[in-house]
């Protein structure tokens, strides 16, 4: 993918968008290609890739982040506080936010005849939907809590397994509010266990995983590796590992493994892209897709006008509609150090001032050097995305999240 705005439209775009992350219910994998259209600027001669690269990779080619531990001390000390490391967890009474003593385990729901009680036993963690709908009569549907998805940084969404299929549970967690909520895309006040978790959502969340191929949502469970792992932004890494481990282990540049730091622009934003800029529409089974390769062969990502895009989920697309992305050679990693927590949002305006002085902007002259280390407040401001909606016993929960469209918004000002 060529991560510069593209000149056409494509009709039907706006509404992939409006399907994003919980939405999403069914993404099928499609070999519905013809609407991709390659970029003229794009090095044709990479763009096509063959049949074979469009599986993927087996499950010896990976080494574990284990392994990589082994050798790069500095970088896994960090990464195992990351919200990417941290995104999908087992059960367990540090994992899961959400509360479960007495009253705090209750969420009541618009429909006055049901609510949902969490409980933690000896056996696990449990939601059930209780119904009274009358004062004799109690109905109750209990499913366990079997994976923890989100680092908990906005709020987390549990899983359950029926067989060797993956649903998604009613009740979610805010972070915001400290309470449990209706999961997003659950309607309110309904006792329904039944959203299918699909591979794109693991893709997006996990490290590793086999999904059963021509399924909506079934997966060898065994093979699940939480966690985002080093090897999804660094590709297949067991060869390194074994050429590393040696007697004469390689001394000229590092080999058998995708730094991403070396890689052109475009294949650089393609690593952050394949989950940074929405759900998109899979052109091949989940994990094709590695590192180093055309992002474009595996996944097609509209091009969508600004103002479409919502802010949660899609920074790629916010960042590369921006002018500070368009006149530079800017990429995610001009900011994020993706090795470390990325929670400090002040400490981003001295990644502004590589490229921009205070003086150059508008406010300086009335503000002074107050701006200094609010540059995000104004030109990124934490924005509600509208379509990661809870509707929680009667009110609308959105999250806010931080526009990576740098730009000058007229409203914005310091907090
Ligand atoms: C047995 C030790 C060892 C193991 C295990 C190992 N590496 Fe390495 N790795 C090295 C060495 C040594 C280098 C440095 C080569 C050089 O001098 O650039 C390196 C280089 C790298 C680089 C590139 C750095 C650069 O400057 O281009 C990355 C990325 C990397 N390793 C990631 C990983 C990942 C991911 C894993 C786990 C799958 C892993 N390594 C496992 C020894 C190891
Ligand atoms: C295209 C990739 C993608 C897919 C598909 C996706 N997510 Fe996400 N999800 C993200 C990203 C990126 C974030 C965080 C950034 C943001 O909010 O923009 C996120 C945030 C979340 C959060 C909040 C995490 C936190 O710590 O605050 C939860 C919970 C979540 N997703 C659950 C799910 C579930 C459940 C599914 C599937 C049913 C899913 N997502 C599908 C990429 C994805
Ligand atoms: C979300 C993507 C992502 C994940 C996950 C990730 N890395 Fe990286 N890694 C990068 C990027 C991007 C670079 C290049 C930019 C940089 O150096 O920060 C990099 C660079 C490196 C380097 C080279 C550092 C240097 O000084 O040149 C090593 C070694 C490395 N990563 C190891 C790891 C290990 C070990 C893990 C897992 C514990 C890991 N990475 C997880 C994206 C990632
Ligand atoms: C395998 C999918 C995946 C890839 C590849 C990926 N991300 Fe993420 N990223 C996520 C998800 C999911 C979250 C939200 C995790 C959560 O909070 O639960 C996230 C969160 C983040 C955050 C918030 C981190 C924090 O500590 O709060 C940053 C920043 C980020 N990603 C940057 C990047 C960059 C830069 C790249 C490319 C080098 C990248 N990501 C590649 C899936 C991915
Ligand atoms: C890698 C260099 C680089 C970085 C880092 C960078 N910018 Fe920019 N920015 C530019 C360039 C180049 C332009 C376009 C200048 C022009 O066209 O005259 C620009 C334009 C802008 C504009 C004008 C936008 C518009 O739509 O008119 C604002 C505001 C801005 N940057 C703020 C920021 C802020 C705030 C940050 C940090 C969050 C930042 N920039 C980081 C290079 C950068
Ligand atoms: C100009 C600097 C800059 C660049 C470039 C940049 N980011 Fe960010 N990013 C930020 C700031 C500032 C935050 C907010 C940190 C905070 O509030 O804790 C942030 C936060 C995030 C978050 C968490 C969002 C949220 O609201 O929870 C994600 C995910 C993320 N960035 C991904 C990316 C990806 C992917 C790219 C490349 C497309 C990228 N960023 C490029 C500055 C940048
Ligand atoms: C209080 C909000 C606020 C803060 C903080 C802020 N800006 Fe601005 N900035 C604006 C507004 C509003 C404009 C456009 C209107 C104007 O020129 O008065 C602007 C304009 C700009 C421009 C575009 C100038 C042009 O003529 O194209 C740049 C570049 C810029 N700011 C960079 C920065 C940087 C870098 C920081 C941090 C050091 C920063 N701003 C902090 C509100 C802010």
């Amino acid at each position: 993918m060529a991560w510069r705005p593209k000149a056409f439209s494509d009709s039907a775009n706006g509404a992939w968008f409006l399907l994003f992350l919980f939405f999403l219910a069914a993404i099928t994998i499609s070999q519905n290609a013809q609407s991709q259209k390659s970029e003229s600027s794009g090095n044709p001669s990479n763009s096509t890739a063959s049949s074979a690269d469009k599986e993927p990779p087996p499950r010896h080619a990976y080494a574990g982040d284990a392994a990589c531990r082994s050798c790069h001390e500095q970088e896994a000390r960090t990464y195992s506080g990351t919200a990417h490391h941290l995104t999908s967890r087992m059960p367990s009474e540090h994992s899961i936010l959400g509360k479960f003593s007495p009253g705090a385990n209750i969420l009541r729901t618009s429909n006055p005849y049901l609510h949902f009680e969490m409980t933690a036993t000896k056996d696990g963690y449990f939601e059930s939907a209780v119904e009274q709908p009358s004062s004799s009569e109690t109905l109750s549907h209990t499913e366990r809590i079997d994976v923890v998805i989100g680092s908990g940084r906005k709020g987390q969404t549990y899983l359950f397994w029926k067989g060797d299929k993956l649903f998604e549970l009613p009740v979610s967690y805010w972070t915001e509010l400290d309470a449990w909520i209706n999961s997003p895309g659950y309607p309110d006040g309904s006792p329904r266990f039944d959203k299918p978790v699909v591979p794109r959502c693991l893709e997006c969340h996990s490290g590793y995983f086999e999904a059963v191929p021509q399924t909506l949502n079934r997966f060898n469970r065994a093979s699940l590796v939480s966690g985002i792992t080093c090897e999804r932004c660094h590709g297949p890494g067991r060869e390194h590992v074994v050429l590393y481990s040696s007697k004469t282990p390689p001394r000229a540049k590092a080999e058998a493994i995708v730094n991403p730091a070396t890689l052109s622009r475009d294949r650089q934003m393609d690593v952050c892209a394949s989950c940074h800029s929405g759900a998109g529409k899979p052109l091949a089974p989940a994990l094709s897709f590695v590192p180093g390769k055309v992002l474009d062969d595996y996944l097609y990502v509209p091009y969508v006008p600004d103002a479409s895009v919502d802010v949660h989920g899609n920074q790629v697309q916010l960042l590369t509609s921006s002018r500070c992305f368009r006149n530079s050679t800017m990429t995610c990693i001009t900011c994020h150090n993706v090795h470390k927590p990325q929670r400090d949002a002040a400490a981003f305006s001295e990644h502004c001032l590589t490229c921009h002085k205070a003086e150059d902007c508008g406010k300086f002259p009335t503000l002074g050097v107050k701006i200094v280390s609010n540059c995000v407040d104004c030109h990124m401001p934490l924005q509600e995305s509208e379509v990661l909606v809870s509707d929680t016993n009667g009110r609308k929960l959105k999250p806010r999240v931080r526009n990576h469209r740098i730009a000058i918004y007229p409203d914005a000002a310091l907090p």
